[in-house]
């Protein structure tokens, strides 16, 4: 795509992690955009589940820990315009005092989120459109630490840099990351509501952001065919405190 539509008319778009959370509401607002969705993650009970809540979206299964399984999901899946990848755990590691730091865990803390991340580009970049774009998924704790939560920092610093690299590497396809603040998943509202209301209250806007307020920005990403190498924030302003 030259330029800046304003549609996903004709274009495929894959979501890897589009079972629940922000990757559910990437499909659901890029086949409201108009394209060709196929939902992605690991279990395959939930991928059907989403597919029914998306009426024209189709389902695979992946899991991004799976080298193998990883380059067989794109094999099957062929061409395509726009990846976005939102997969993740949210790891065993959070709010443990460095002194106490389990590194096997804290290995593990990035086999999703960065290599997972990075399996998905090494496969997808053989059949992307070379309009096309990769949207990753950092966080506000890569610019925000918070105490005890070193490794949130890193990996959302890990995935923003080499969205930054790989933007030089893949050109002409585009590569990017949204970064959200506190998006108001369902598995972020397990929280308790203190909890989740402490996190925002000195924010600008003191809330948490629905998942289609966080979808708006990996659908922008897709849009936009002159934005590369980029982190756009969906964070209430957390950036600005
Ligand atoms: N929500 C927030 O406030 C927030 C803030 C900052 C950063 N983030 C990051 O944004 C991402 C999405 O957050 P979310 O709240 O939308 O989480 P979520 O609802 O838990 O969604 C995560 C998705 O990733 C999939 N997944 C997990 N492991 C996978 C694997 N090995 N291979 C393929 N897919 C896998 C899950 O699939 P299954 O359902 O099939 O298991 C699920 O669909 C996470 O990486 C999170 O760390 C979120």
């Amino acid at each position: 795509m030259n330029g800046t539509a304003m549609s996903l008319e004709g274009k495929r778009a894959v979501v890897i992690g589009g079972a629940s959370g922000i990757g559910f509401a990437v499909a659901a607002l890029s086949k409201e955009m108009g394209a060709q969705v196929v939902i992605a993650s690991r279990d395959a009970a939930r991928v059907a589940a989403a597919v029914e809540r998306v009426p024209g979206a189709t389902g695979l299964t992946v899991d991004l820990r799976d080298e193998a399984g990883v380059a067989g999901f794109f094999e099957a899946l062929g061409a395509f315009d726009h990846l976005a990848v939102t997969a993740g755990d949210w790891g065993g590691t959070r709010f443990v005092a460095t002194k106490d730091l389990d590194l096997a865990a804290a290995r593990d803390g990035l086999e999703i989120r960065f290599w997972g991340v990075l399996a998905a580009v090494k496969y997808g970049s053989r059949t992307i459109a070379p309009d096309g774009s990769i949207t990753m998924t950092s966080g506000l704790m890569a610019h925000r630490p918070r105490k005890g939560a070193p490794l949130a920092t890193a990996i959302g610093g890990a995935v923003e840099h080499l969205a930054r690299g790989l933007a030089v590497d893949l050109a002409p396809v585009r590569v990017n990351a949204v970064s959200p603040g506190m998006i108001l998943t369902e598995i972020v509202k397990l929280a308790p509501e203190e909890t989740l209301r402490a996190w925002v209250a000195g924010l600008p806007l003191p809330r948490g952001a629905t998942p289609a307020e966080a979808a708006t920005a990996y659908i922008y990403l897709m849009l936009n065919g002159y934005v590369t190498g980029q982190v756009v924030p969906v964070d209430g302003g957390g950036l600005l405190v």
